[in-house]
């Protein structure tokens, strides 16, 4: 009979911190995520030093939370789990060393993993008859990917942003209409006022790869109609200008991704990443995949945004593929996705 195989994870990347429990890469149980960002709003975006400061203050306590939730003892853990990249390093290094303390007071193993292969995984958690192949979206603060998992831990970039990652241009164009920081919720919420036909923002095509994104134009034809607007002494209606833009994010993730269903023939797509969590788009791409007669996946918004839970789910297969990392792993803030 087959062991199960539960999971101590910890996620410390960006501005959560965040420990969970994880029983055969499937069933969570326990999910604890402090979130920094009341204190990051202030200052209209991430601060690193801040952050780094704040996991050392919060990650025993969290830690400790998703042990007691899992009602489980550190004895009945079988490896601790840590992102160790990509992501900003002092916040990184922070889960690592604590990960890597714990698992040397405990006598555990230790599986590093990449934050973009947890944001997957989190479909595992999600949908329990998923199993690769299939293709993710991946569209983060940090990330925006276009990625065939061809089996557990093997993915192949189909495409990428050349500039802005789309969660990073929902922040930036927050912030320029004045909803302040984290810009995508916030737009997200503020676009079901709006008309998302009122304003023709472009839907940007890159030359080369006709899979990558590009976002940097579209943020910068959003600050060019607020300085016309202002120039010429025009109101501008922000549920209007929020609900064009995300349309137009829209527009191009669905566009490039039912693109590449077409070329790769592929029946089974997932979304991911705190992006994914936008209504509009999770809509959109029911939408468009049920067109398709394609299977589609979400996770639940709260796996969708940096959680521990999807950092255990992909911790489990690296583990069971015999990955182990040893006391010398090290944060690595600009790892791509598919390196050990
Ligand atoms: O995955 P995540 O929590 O952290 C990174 O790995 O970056 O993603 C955070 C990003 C932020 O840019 C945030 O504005 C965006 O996801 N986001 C959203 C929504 N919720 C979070 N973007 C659009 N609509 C949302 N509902
Ligand atoms: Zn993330």
């Amino acid at each position: 009979m087959n062991k199960d195989v539960t999971i101590l994870a910890i996620e410390s990347s960006c501005d959560e911190t965040a420990a969970a429990v994880v029983k055969n890469g499937r069933e969570v149980l326990s999910n604890v995520i402090y979130s920094q960002i009341d204190l990051h709003t202030l200052y209209g975006g991430v601060v690193p030093e801040i952050a780094s400061r704040k996991h050392m203050d919060k990650i025993n306590q969290v830690t400790a939370k998703a042990l007691e939730d899992s009602h489980l003892t550190l004895k009945e853990i079988d490896a601790i789990a840590v992102t160790y990249g990509p992501g900003l390093v002092g916040p990184l290094l922070v889960g690592v060393s604590f990960a890597k303390a714990m698992a040397y007071a405990a006598n555990l193993p230790i599986v590093g993993v990449h934050h973009i292969e947890g944001h997957i995984s989190a479909n595992y958690i999600a949908n329990p008859e998923l199993e690769p192949p299939f293709v993710c979206l991946v569209v983060s603060g940090g990330h925006t990917h276009l990625v065939k998992v061809s089996d557990y831990g093997q993915y192949e970039i189909i495409g990428k942003t050349e500039d802005d990652a789309a969660g990073e241009a929902f922040d930036k164009v927050a912030r320029a209409i004045g909803l302040g920081y984290p810009g995508g919720p916030k737009i997200d919420k503020v676009s079901k006022e709006g008309n998302p036909q009122a304003i023709a923002f472009p839907r940007a095509k890159v030359g080369g790869n006709v899979y990558d994104f590009s976002f940097s134009g579209l943020k910068s034809a959003v600050l060019n109609y607020l300085n016309t607007q202002a120039m010429n002494g025009e109101t501008v209606v922000t549920e209007d200008v929020a609900a064009s833009f995300q349309q137009a994010v829209i527009d191009v993730l669905v566009g490039h991704s039912m693109e590449a269903i077409d070329t790769y023939h592929i029946d089974k797509f997932a979304i991911a990443g705190g992006v994914a969590s936008n209504s509009g788009l999770r809509q959109a791409f029911e939408e468009a995949c049920a067109k398709k007669n394609v299977s589609f996946f979400m996770p639940p918004p709260i796996l969708c945004t940096d959680n521990a839970a999807m950092i255990g789910a992909a911790a489990y297969y690296e583990y069971i593929k015999g990955v182990r990392h040893s006391l010398d792993l090290n944060a690595v803030p600009n790892l791509k996705l598919g390196e050990k």
